[in-house]
């Protein structure tokens, strides 16, 4: 059997799956601050129509143009490996796969959505785009698509992640990005809460904040905001890594996938990965859909299904998400993407509806996943992938237990190679579990979401 698959460039998906066609039970809108569903022209401010259209979409599939095909050739199709050699190492009967989004230029699953997004801001006239970023991944995938289609790019990044991680600032800025530390000056928001917490690590909620002020503050009209992870759209552009895999593991002659795993932060790499597989365990198939996430920040393991902001200032309208509260701090942990207050509101609702079982994992077993995984098959993950690695080896491991054939798939969602100061503590010691109890999460949710609308599906 081969370690990897190739796909040809003319086997890409040429259309996006949306897991909304099918998920049982109603999709909840957005709502606005008065509790009422928002329209349309409500979000024109923040995101071109051509998005917000797609955002509110019901479509099954919807067509890539071939403006952002051209675009996603540069390192698309990505492969899929066999890690024959950590099979090996855990002596698993399991077969694991990977998919490797860490072959794109930003060095991770970002930029599918990144050069859509630009493309379709770019088609409705704007030249400028503000973004946050966590760990930096994010940002770096913005300006790097910007810097493609010759627009402006904005980036807040979580301070704390700015002082982790210099290197992101620096990759940003070679694309033309400018990237500010959040909470910042530049911003009413960044201000108020400097003046109130000036030693803040930040957050992903803050810096929403602060890029959806730079945006709508604009009032030449020709800037927008653009998120990460977390909305329709997002999910919608990663399908193509699943529904690039389902072609890969057939032409690798695997008829069954038993266990579909991703990490989980906003949901964006996870949904990729996961919804083209979500959709056949919907018409009958027998696969376990696992997203995990930081036992430090929890939100599907932890947290009731809510109505919740997607920031700090509430600018944002309300979404129906699994949440730990829009004025969550996260603790500082290496893995800045998984720090976000809020789970994408598909993958909620799939939670809810019993399509997937949610895991949080502690920082140290992530990291001794990452080593094992850097030690055997060479690849040096992000430690946000390292959370996906070490919920594959649990895995592999009860199948050997269980004496059990099965298939496991990860999304392997980035490299590492800007996040070694993360290793390196971990290597030194320096690091521990941090983990929300019970009582954190329900005086983090009092904090903020008590009150808020309850959505039903
Ligand atoms: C490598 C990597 N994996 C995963 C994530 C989590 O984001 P999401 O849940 O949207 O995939 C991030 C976010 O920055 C990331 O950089």
């Amino acid at each position: 059997m081969p370690t990897k698959i190739f796909l040809s460039e003319d086997e890409i998906p040429r259309q996006w799956y949306n897991l909304a066609a099918d998920l049982p039970g109603t999709i909840n809108p957005p709502l606005g601050q008065d509790g009422n569903p928002i329209s349309p022209d409500m979000l024109g401010a923040v995101f071109p129509m051509n998005l917000i259209e797609q955002e509110m979409s019901q479509e099954r599939w919807i067509d890539i143009p071939e403006g952002i095909l051209d675009l996603l050739y540069r390192w698309r199709p990505s492969p899929l490996h066999r890690a024959i050699y950590l099979e090996k190492a855990l002596d698993t009967p399991a077969k694991i796969f990977y998919k490797n989004e860490s072959v794109s230029p930003a060095g991770s699953h970002k930029p599918n959505t990144a050069v859509a997004q630009a493309w379709y801001n770019k088609e409705f006239g704007i030249k400028r785009l503000t973004t946050e970023t966590g760990a930096g991944q994010w940002g770096s995938a913005l300006s790097h698509a910007c810097a493609l289609l010759g627009m402006e790019c904005k980036v807040f990044m979580v301070r704390v992640s700015f002082e982790q991680k210099p290197f992101r600032k620096s990759l940003m800025q070679t694309w033309g990005g400018k990237c500010i530390a959040s909470p910042s000056n530049e911003t009413q928001v960044g201000r108020d809460i400097l003046a109130e917490m000036p030693d803040t690590p930040g957050s992903l909620g803050i810096a929403i904040s602060e890029a959806i002020e730079a945006a709508v503050g604009d009032k030449t009209g020709k800037t927008r905001y653009s998120l990460g992870s977390v909305l329709n759209h997002v999910m919608l552009h990663q399908t193509i890594i699943g529904l690039e895999a389902k072609k890969q593991l057939d032409k690798f002659g695997i008829k069954k996938v038993d266990t579909v795993i991703g990490c989980a932060g906003g949901g964006s790499n996870f949904a990729g990965l996961a919804f083209p597989f979500v959709q056949d365990k919907i018409n009958g198939a027998d696969i376990e859909i696992i997203p995990v996430e930081p036992a430090s920040c929890p939100t599907l393991t932890a947290t009731p299904f809510s109505y919740d902001f997607g920031d700090v200032a509430q600018m944002t309208p309300m979404l129906p998400m699994h949440s730990l509260g829009h004025k969550f701090i996260p603790a500082p942990i290496h893995a800045g993407g998984l720090r976000y207050h809020g789970m994408a509101p598909l993958v909620s609702h799939a939670v809810e509806a019993g399509l997937m079982r949610p895991m949080a994992i502690k920082q140290l077993e992530c990291y001794e996943a990452g080593l094992m995984f850097a030690r055997t098959e060479g690849l040096v993950v992000a430690p946000e992938t390292c959370h996906a690695v070490a919920c594959a080896i649990r895995s592999a491991k009860e199948a050997k237990e269980e004496g059990k054939e099965k298939t496991i798939i990860f999304n392997l969602s980035g490299h590492g190679l800007m996040d070694l100061a993360g290793y390196e503590k971990f290597m030194a010691g320096e690091l521990q579990n941090i983990a929300m109890s019970a009582q954190d999460v329900e005086e983090s949710i009092g904090i903020s979401i008590a009150g808020h609308p309850v959505p039903k599906i």
